[in-house]
């Protein structure tokens, strides 16, 4: 399995992986901005054959109020499922969250995740650190609350 830096050519795959595992979906116009604006913050995971089986889709978060700072978000991450509990979420993770730290100068990473997803919260909260900012009420479009979660950055 290899973990590299997405490029334009495998936002195709990234979408399917996305439809695959997520009622949470993008026009390929969202993935390409992405890609295009800041093209070192989302990472894949390839198989020995090249398909796209893991991804973090990510950015700088544009819309700062006062003198907060700066800060990269998470937009979407997933791994299909036969190649789940490997490791690779959490690489994809860390690979991202350097870069954030590295280039941008993040100082925090923060994401949002529904409540009842258990698998997700063990990795942002147990496995990376992550904790809970704040309970967004209804945030998904199924009406689910989600929890805005944040974790500092080493710069
Ligand atoms: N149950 C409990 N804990 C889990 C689970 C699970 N099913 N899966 C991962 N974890 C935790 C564990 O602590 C694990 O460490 P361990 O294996 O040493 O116990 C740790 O997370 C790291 O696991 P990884 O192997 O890196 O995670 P994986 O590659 O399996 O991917 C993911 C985790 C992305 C949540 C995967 O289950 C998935 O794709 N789910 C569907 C899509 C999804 O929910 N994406 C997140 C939505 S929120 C957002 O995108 C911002």
């Amino acid at each position: 399995m290899n973990i590299r830096p997405a490029r334009v050519e495998d936002l195709m795959g990234m979408q399917a992986c996305n439809l695959q595992n997520l009622p949470e979906n993008y026009t390929m116009k969202y993935y390409l901005y992405h890609a295009m604006t800041w093209p070192s913050l989302s990472y894949v995971a390839e198989d020995e054959s090249g398909r796209i089986v893991g991804y973090i889709l990510a950015k700088m978060e544009e819309e700062r109020e006062g003198n907060e700072p700066l800060h990269g978000h998470v937009t979407s991450i997933s791994v299909l499922r036969s190649y789940r509990r490997l490791g690779l979420a959490k690489k994809l993770m860390v690979q991202s969250q350097e870069s954030m730290a590295t280039i941008y100068r993040a100082a925090y990473v923060s994401l949002h995740v529904r409540k009842s997803n258990r698998a997700a919260l063990s990795l942002y909260k147990d496995t990376l650190g992550f904790t809970v900012k704040n309970i967004e009420k209804k945030y998904y479009a199924d009406g689910e609350d989600a929890y805005a979660m944040e974790l500092p950055l080493q710069p």
